[in-house]
């Protein structure tokens, strides 16, 4: 197990990359390394809200850069992962993507159909399904960009982009999907350390 000071040594480690090298790639096993770690992540009701799209060939990756405002972290990437939600109506508690998800779990699917329905009323009601989806897709980001650092790999999470035409080129509806978050791997062209610009604990943090 890693200790917490290895494990803090890692966070400060990892910093936002903006451009990374064209000659050492991210390799296969680091894309389904990183891609697991994504997959492990927890999400609401165990639902698993996302997608991930994973762009590896120059042609994928050169279409997600024009939809990320052509920023080069996308452009220089070896792996681009679009992190996608599946809108609101994905949710509704008698249909078949919460069917297929809700019968994995101990117990029966319509105990589960039972506890997530009080949930999804709530959220229904305060028009908040798609924000909902959409933030758990924050959390397989971290995972995966922390995973990444832990392997030596590079990253740079990526908001800036347009959300019809990140689907567009993955060939997704507006209807269905909902661009989550981007996130640009690979190993960065410059070996850099950056200081890390964080407000001091006793300002971020309140024990109440
Ligand atoms: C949700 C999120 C979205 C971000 N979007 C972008 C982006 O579109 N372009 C970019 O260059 N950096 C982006 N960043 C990187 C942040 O600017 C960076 O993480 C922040 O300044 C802290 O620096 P550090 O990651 O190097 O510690 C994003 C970071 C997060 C967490």
């Amino acid at each position: 197990m890693i200790d917490r000071d290895g494990f803090l040594a890692l966070m400060r480690d990892r910093y936002a990359c903006k451009r990374f090298s064209a000659e050492r790639r991210v390799d296969d096993a680091e894309a389904a390394y990183v891609l697991e770690c994504g997959r492990l992540s927890p999400s609401s009701f165990g639902l698993e809200h996302w997608h991930f799209f994973a762009a590896r060939s120059a042609s994928a990756i050169a279409n997600l850069r024009k939809a990320c405002f052509d920023q080069d972290a996308v452009g220089t990437a070896s792996l681009v992962v679009v992190i996608a939600a599946r809108r609101a109506p994905a949710y509704d508690p008698q249909g078949p993507f919460v069917a297929s998800r809700g019968s994995r779990f101990p117990g029966t699917l319509s105990a589960f159909v039972e506890d997530f329905s009080g949930y999804y009323d709530f959220l229904r009601e305060n028009n908040m399904l798609d924000h909902w989806a959409r933030s758990q897709c924050y959390l397989a980001c971290a995972n995966m960009m922390t995973g990444a650092v832990a392997s030596g790999i590079d990253s740079c999470a990526i908001e800036g982009y347009d959300n019809e035409m990140v689907l567009e080129s993955l060939g997704l509806s507006p209807c269905e999907w909902e661009t989550g978050i981007v996130v640009a791997f690979g190993h960065a062209a410059l070996s850099e350390s950056r200081e890390k610009i964080r407000a001091p604990f006793s300002e971020v943090v309140t024990y109440v």
